[in-house]
């Protein structure tokens, strides 16, 4: 285990009814509210009613800023920002998944940037100064709601990139399982795909004796692995999404990566290109690009760490390490197909076209990957196992 400072500054209300402490939360940070969520599913299922309704009953002002596209788009960034200035605006309330609440990361470091918010993402500028922000997730999937990450995607240049600052990490956030009752099956089995991608980005290191990290990232893909399935059958059943949701939040807090050095990461820079130019579900991405990573970058010595999902995930009791991780690749294909995730670009009805391209902007700020390094003929050799 190497050494590490860890803390959380985010504070978790997790539980039914949860976002009437909202307000509490609230007092002492900020006084006049940008409100902002996504297209519509929270008008759907009654949240943000909810939610205004609490401001008004307690006089806090807002202004809001709706329709945030999922893979968020540096217009709405912009646009949140310029209402920011023009309504002097002192925090920032998310409602909804990642995306609407890494927009809102984007827009608190933006504000108070003197240039455009695209550069914190092209490393032209970090985070010095954020405005505060608080979340009411609706999605369990991108662990957003604790973490610093925000990716942002630019629809002129078909780009999407990530930012990270401890700035950005919300003051509070609201996870009540009951709000992603409503979220359809295809946005749940991408959150599972999504969660379990984010313990294998971390869990593939070459650290040794991070028996905690490794049990912990165990635990909880066995229980993404249990409820995944059941949930996306029973979508309103409150144990099992309350499990998925706290799954994806401890997934993506820096937890499993305490005491390791950076995790892989690969697998999510790729899919971040096909998002950016096919515009696809981020965790559907996922679940075609990481059995095609493993397959390429698996040879004898990691086998034994491959291995040890195979047999610890999937009950795989080949003894023989390269035989059981190749199991496991395969026993993950096919639980992602049995969730109603694509395995094939093909699928995503995506063809050759793009493949050299987007292995060339994968590796723009240099390889990618820490299990075996990739440069850009690596990412298309990939996307050509995806196809
Ligand atoms: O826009 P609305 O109408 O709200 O609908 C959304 C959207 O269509 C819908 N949805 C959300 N909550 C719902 C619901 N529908 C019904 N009921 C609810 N309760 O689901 C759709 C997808 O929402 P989105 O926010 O895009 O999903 P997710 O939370 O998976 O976020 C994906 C984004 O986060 C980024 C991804 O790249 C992608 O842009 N990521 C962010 C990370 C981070 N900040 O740490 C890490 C991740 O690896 C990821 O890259
Ligand atoms: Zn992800």
């Amino acid at each position: 285990m190497v050494n590490f400072n860890f803390d959380t500054s985010t504070r978790i209300l997790f539980g039914k009814g949860k976002v009437s402490e909202m307000i509490a939360e609230i007092r002492g940070k900020g006084s006049r509210l940008l409100l902002a969520y996504g297209g519509g599913s929270v008008k759907r299922n009654g949240l943000l009613d909810e939610v205004v309704q609490l401001l008004k009953n307690n006089e806090i002002a807002y202004v809001e800023l709706g329709g945030i596209q999922p893979n968020p788009r540096m217009s709405s960034v912009r646009e949140g920002i310029r209402l920011c200035r023009e309504h002097q605006l002192d925090f920032i309330m998310a409602v909804g998944g990642g995306s609407v609440i890494d927009c809102c990361k984007a827009i608190a470091a933006g504000f108070y940037h003197n240039g455009d918010a695209w550069d914190f993402m092209i490393k032209k500028a970090t985070v010095n100064k954020a405005l505060p922000l608080g979340a009411i997730l609706t999605l369990a999937a991108t662990g957003s709601e604790m973490n610093g990450n925000a990716v942002i995607s630019n629809e002129e240049t078909y780009e999407k990139r990530a930012m990270s600052s401890r700035l950005l990490r919300p003051v509070f956030s609201v996870l009540d399982p009951a709000y992603t009752f409503t979220v359809d099956k295809w946005h749940t089995a991408a959150g599972v795909t999504d969660i379990m991608s984010h313990i294998f980005e971390v869990y593939f290191t070459t650290d040794t004796g991070t028996l905690v990290q490794d049990e912990m990232a165990e635990g909880l893909l066995r229980v993404c692995v249990r409820c995944g399935p059941a949930t996306v059958d029973q979508p309103d059943n409150y144990e099992l999404r309350a499990n998925l949701l706290w799954a994806g939040t401890l997934a993506l807090n820096g937890l499993l990566g305490a005491g390791k050095s950076p995790g892989d990461w690969a697998s999510h820079a790729i899919e971040h290109e096909i998002s950016a130019i096919y515009d696809v579900t981020h965790g559907a991405g996922l679940a075609v690009v990481i059995p095609a990573w493993m397959d390429y970058v698996l040879e004898e010595n990691n086998a034994r760490r491959f291995a040890g999902i195979a047999r610890n995930i999937w009950g795989i009791d080949d003894k023989q390490d390269m035989a059981a991780a190749k199991k496991g690749i395969s026993a993950l294909r096919n639980f992602f197909s049995s969730i109603g995730m694509p395995v094939t670009l093909g699928e995503l009805n995506i063809d050759q076209t793009h493949f050299e391209e987007m292995g060339r902007k994968a590796c723009r700020f240099g390889p990618i990957g820490t299990t075996r390094k990739l440069n850009g003929e690596d990412v298309t050799a990939i996307l050509n196992i995806a196809r």
